[in-house]
């Protein structure tokens, strides 16, 4: 019997798991830019902090955590997602004591027991920017003009921007309210009436059109906003507006994560079908007070790496993936030549040049298919004649050219050679 990688999970492979490095790393580059700091937190954190962080009542908490007791009898989780950490972490170093808003940016694998599917995974990874300590319309605005920047960036068309406001402590409940009574009133079953006491807004989320049906006339959180909640959104629309990112009002956009306030978006991409959201965020005023801190409001989004991969491959952006491992390949015949390569390809390296060579005690004809399939463009070509004359040969594997140069001052011709951008 062989293994296999877990239900849900899968391996990054050369070459594209080089592509999907530089695709985390496009996305997160604006946030860097704009002054964002790298935070790195656990990968396993106590149970409590997303039971209380996220919300009991959502799919996250209630069904997808991988949540195990460890050997000294804690409950921890393999983190769902990086807001709470995030919060945690902050509250616990006292960075919240400092200048504000902190800013930070994070890059790392979630675990969530979802059914999985095509762009729906039980480990995938996140990066994400949270601005935390500032109730200020134009840091939302920021952090969205920054992640729209990070899809851009990856040469992205298809990505629209879903925006929305879910209002605060004073508005929501009143809408809640309303949106309860209207929903009680609904021919639903068992499950969904029992969603309406514990998380209304997840209904206006059902998918099913027997549901959808009957949410005609469902009252909307913008027709319940108080006046501060109206004015706020109205500064992020007109600023996101100003800068040119453009985006559509979703009244009915919902969040799977309890703790949003105000603004929250979605970012979707039109060719991923179902499991179409590439990103999403919104301000969190209350987490930190849910989970024992002072009161600080903040702002920010988790952008899907492996979906925004699916995203580009959907847009055809992926397929020039010219598969170069390295710029230079050596070939050496015989155990002194293999020997004195070894070295050889280390100074090679330490140029700065990318290099790799024939293992395994090759004959010439399986060391130049490896020098092919590496997509170097230089072999270097070692005999025992050429040790003996203190030369060796070097191939252009494009125009198959070759010349000798002595061993000493290899090095320095393929300086030349590499830097040069029409060699
Ligand atoms: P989220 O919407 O749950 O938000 O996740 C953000 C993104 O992660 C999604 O838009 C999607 O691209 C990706 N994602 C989520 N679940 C999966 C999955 N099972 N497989 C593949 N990709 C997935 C959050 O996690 C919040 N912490 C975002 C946030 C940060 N809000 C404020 N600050």
């Amino acid at each position: 019997m062989s293994f296999q990688a877990p239900k849900g999970t899968f391996d990054w492979l050369p070459p594209k798991s080089e592509r999907i490095l530089a695709v985390r790393e496009a996305l997160v580059a604006p946030a860097r830019q704009a002054g964002y700091g790298y935070i790195e937190t656990p990968t396993f954190e106590d149970t409590e902090l997303f039971a209380r962080g996220v919300g009991e009542s959502t799919d996250i908490v209630s069904k997808e955590m991988y949540t195990f007791p460890d050997k000294a009898g804690r409950s921890l989780t393999l983190r769902p997602e990086g807001t709470a950490p995030v919060v945690r972490a902050v509250l616990q170093h006292g960075l919240h004591n400092g200048q504000l808003p902190v800013k930070l940016w994070y890059s790392g694998s979630q675990y969530r027991y979802e059914r999985a599917q095509k762009g729906r995974y039980r480990h995938f990874w996140q990066v994400g920017a949270e601005a935390l300590g500032a109730e200020d319309p134009a840091l939302d605005a920021e952090l969205i003009v920054l992640a729209a920047g990070g899809f851009a960036g990856l040469g992205l068309k298809k990505v629209t921007l879903l925006l929305n406001t879910l209002g605060d402590k004073v508005c929501r409940p009143v809408y809640r309210a309303a949106l309860q009574e209207f929903l009680r009133g609904l021919d639903l079953d068992e499950t969904t009436r029992q969603r309406i006491e514990i998380n209304p807004l997840r209904v206006l989320d059902d998918k099913r059109p027997e549901v959808q049906a009957q949410l005609e006339g469902v009252p909307l959180v913008v027709d319940h906003l108080c006046a501060a909640c109206k004015a706020y959104h109205e500064d992020v629309r007109a600023l996101l507006s100003a800068t040119g990112v453009a985006f559509t009002d979703d009244p009915r956009l919902v969040r799977g994560l309890d703790y949003y306030t105000r603004t929250t978006f979605e970012f979707v991409h039109g060719g991923l079908g179902s499991q179409s959201a590439v990103g999403g965020g919104g301000r969190y005023d209350g987490l930190s007070e849910m989970l024992g801190g002072p009161a600080l409001p903040s702002v920010g989004w988790a952008l899907g790496a492996d979906r925004t991969f699916l995203a580009m491959e959907a847009e055809g952006l992926l397929e020039d993936a010219a598969a170069s491992r390295v710029q230079v390949y050596g070939v050496a015949l015989g155990d002194d030549a293999r020997r004195r390569m070894f070295l050889l390809v280390d100074e090679v390296r330490r140029a700065g040049i990318s290099a790799d060579m024939s293992f395994g005690g090759k004959g010439l004809k399986g060391a130049m298919k490896g020098a092919d399939r590496s997509g170097a463009r230089f072999a270097l070509i070692l005999g025992e004649r050429d040790l003996a004359a203190q030369a060796v040969q070097l191939k252009d594997l494009t125009t198959a050219e070759q010349t000798e140069v002595p061993l000493a001052r290899v090095v320095d011709v393929l300086k030349g050679k590499c830097s040069d951008p029409h060699a």
